[in-house]
């Protein structure tokens, strides 16, 4: 099932809560291979989605099936791919101040502070010294960090070290934030509370929000839409719409049969048989 188009605007979804009318991507039968033992692996083949302005997309897949990649792309990162990726109509070419990105993993440098790691994000701009300094620390106060500005990454719990890279990725006042699997580290109430945080960011800025997760429950919490990938080579299997009013009652019979009907697609993914992994990766979940 490859090069499926996400349904375009008009069709039910919530989408624009603010005036905010950048931050739409879209993406174009785009097609991705590593060099592999000689050969090349597909791990993307002719993917196609359009995110809207304001729009809260989930990615989810099984592990290897190419989220990372493709977001890698999105990114700026990785350039080298087949098809179109789109920001507002321009092509992506690098990275951009624009596009945030917060890595599967919080990659703050541990020699430098909090407000230094979340400064980097200014590196080969031409943004003045006072201002830099005046959004980091607005950043700060937006992620609940105050107070520790000058603190180190090993004196930061695992929560607070993902929200000085969300503010690291939200210094450069992107029209998207890109999210690997912000909160695959942390336990499950830091990231109950911080979902919340999220649902929060993005209700208040407006900001495009495309995130990887593999926790089904916290993409039907968050999400317009729900993305579901398969692996081997990195398909879109369907797009799921999450019509459902914010805050959502995960109890709630709607929330449930959503979320029950996306887990059934992940049984019928783990039960089909994997190709051996390269380097000895998990085969999809
Ligand atoms: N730089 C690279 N060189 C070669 N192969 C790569 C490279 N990066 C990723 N791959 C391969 O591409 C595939 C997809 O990797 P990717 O990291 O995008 O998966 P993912 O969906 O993010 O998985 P996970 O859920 O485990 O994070 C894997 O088979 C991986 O081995
Ligand atoms: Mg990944």
């Amino acid at each position: 099932m490859s090069g499926i188009h996400a349904p375009l605007a008009g069709e039910s979804r919530q989408v624009a809560r603010s005036p905010r009318r950048a931050g739409g991507l879209r993406i174009e039968h785009v097609s991705k291979s590593f060099p592999l033992k000689g050969e090349a692996l597909l791990v993307l083949d002719d993917i196609s989605l359009t995110v809207e302005p304001g729009e809260f997309v989930a990615i989810v897949g099984g592990s290897g099936c190419g989220k990372s990649t493709l977001l890698r792309l999105l990114a700026g990162l990785d350039t080298d791919y087949q098809g179109t990726l789109l920001h507002d109509g321009a092509p992506i070419h690098g990275p951009d101040l624009q596009r945030g990105l917060v890595f599967q993993d919080h990659r703050l440098f541990p020699w430098l502070t909090v407000e230094q790691n979340i400064a980097m994000a200014f590196t080969n701009t031409t943004v003045p010294a006072a201002e830099r300094r005046s959004r980091v620390a607005a950043e700060i106060a937006r992620v609940g960090l105050d107070g520790f500005a000058g603190a180190y990454p090993h004196q930061l719990s695992g929560g607070m070290s993902q929200r000085a890279a969300i503010a690291r990725a939200l210094v450069g006042r992107p029209d998207v934030l890109l999210l690997d699997e912000p909160l695959g580290a942390l336990d499950a109430l830091t990231r109950l509370h911080m979902q919340q945080e999220l649902r929060r960011l993005w209700l208040d800025e407006g900001i495009t929000m495309l995130m990887v997760t593999h926790d089904i429950e916290e993409a039907v919490y968050l999400a317009d839409r729900v993305v579901v990938l398969e692996a081997r080579p990195g398909r879109v299997r369907r797009i799921q719409d999450v019509a459902l009013a914010h805050p959502r009652q995960r109890r709630e019979s709607s929330f449930v049969a959503l979320r029950d009907g996306l887990l059934a697609d992940f049984g019928e993914l783990a039960e089909t048989p994997a190709q051996p992994a390269p380097f000895g990766a998990a085969t999809a979940r």
